[in-house]
């Protein structure tokens, strides 16, 4: 079983740096905090703690938009040997990372697979806090970078790999799209259907439903395309707003995610939602992010909406 301990960041390529800093830095309220061989890195967390802020939560890097990484930390830093055993048996072939890439990740050490849908995960030990806390250019209320929307070619398939063979649980279902812990908030990742791999939404979780209202209005004045929201989760209680971001990426803030404990862990028994309107916002909003709104890929106008994602991305590259 590999242990994972928390998500800890994300690397997305982009074909236009300077315009994903300006909107990361203005309009998303991340700090920038870091340049390098084009890379720019960008810290999010207002931890109650010095020194419990991770060294940074996000990565753009030039080139294909295409290409997303997702950081995983485990809870035992001398068992990554093991995860690399765990995951090699059961036929996931595994690459150690090079002393130049655990440099550029701040880690220590790490491990690259896939999961089946082939989306590219990075197991790190070791990485780096920051004796500096997060100063942002804009107060969004960020508390932290807190989960992502993962796509799956096949929901079942990848929900297995992500809970036999890595230790995560299932919150809930909406559909297929299994919602999943690894620590205790209720989910760190969530798997969406869709034709293609790749991250479908990165969340940040802002302080209260102030900063959701404020960050309305200012993405409204701002002219940033709002594409689910304000409203609530009926799965995790969340408050939350998407929006869209650079290459057709979703943000969103969210706040009040529910917390399972650890002594709830036991009698916990996750819900099954059916894939309605509904089952995403008990306000009554209406997402426009095609994997919201249709069930499965089988389904002919979600599929064409996944092509345009596609088309949009390759236009992105031009
Ligand atoms: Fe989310």
């Amino acid at each position: 079983m590999v242990n994972l301990h928390d998500i800890r960041y994300l690397r997305i390529g982009t074909g236009h740096l300077e315009d994903a800093i300006e909107y990361c830095t203005r309009i998303v309220g991340l700090q920038l905090v870091a340049r390098e061989g084009g890379a720019a890195y960008f810290r999010s967390d207002k931890a109650p703690v010095r020194g419990d802020t991770r060294d940074h939560t996000l990565v753009y890097c030039a080139g294909d938009p295409r290409e997303h990484s997702i950081g995983f930390d485990l809870k035992d830093h001398e068992s990554l040997d093991a995860a690399a055993a765990d995951l090699e048996r059961a036929g996931y072939p595994v690459r150690a990372g090079t002393r130049a890439e655990c440099e550029q990740r701040r880690v220590r050490d790490f491990i690259a697979t896939e999961d089946p849908s082939g989306n590219r995960i990075e197991i790190v030990v070791r990485p780096h806090h920051s004796g500096v806390r997060y100063f942002p250019a804009r107060d969004a209320g960020i508390t932290h970078f807190s989960h992502i929307g993962l796509r799956t070619r096949d929901a079942p398939k990848d929900e297995a790999f992500w809970t036999r063979i890595c230790n995560a649980r299932v919150s809930d279902w909406i559909g297929e799209a299994p919602l999943l812990r690894i620590g205790t908030v209720h989910h760190s990742l969530a798997l969406f259907p869709s034709t293609f791999p790749g991250v479908q939404h990165i969340n940040h979780q802002v302080e209260d439903i102030d900063d959701i209202m404020r960050s309305y209005y200012f993405l409204r004045e701002q002219g940033v395309r709002i594409v689910f929201g304000p409203g609530r989760h009926a799965t995790s209680s969340a408050v939350f707003l998407y929006f869209e971001g650079p290459d057709g990426m979703v943000y969103e803030y969210s706040t009040g995610v529910k917390h399972i404990a650890p002594e709830a862990e036991a009698a916990y028994r996750p819900r099954q939602f059916p894939f309605t309107p509904e089952s995403f916002c008990i306000w009554g909003s209406k997402p426009d992010i095609p994997e919201f709104r249709a069930h499965a890929a089988a389904d002919g106008s979600r599929q064409d909406r996944a092509g345009a994602n596609e088309v949009a991305l390759e236009s992105a590259l031009r």
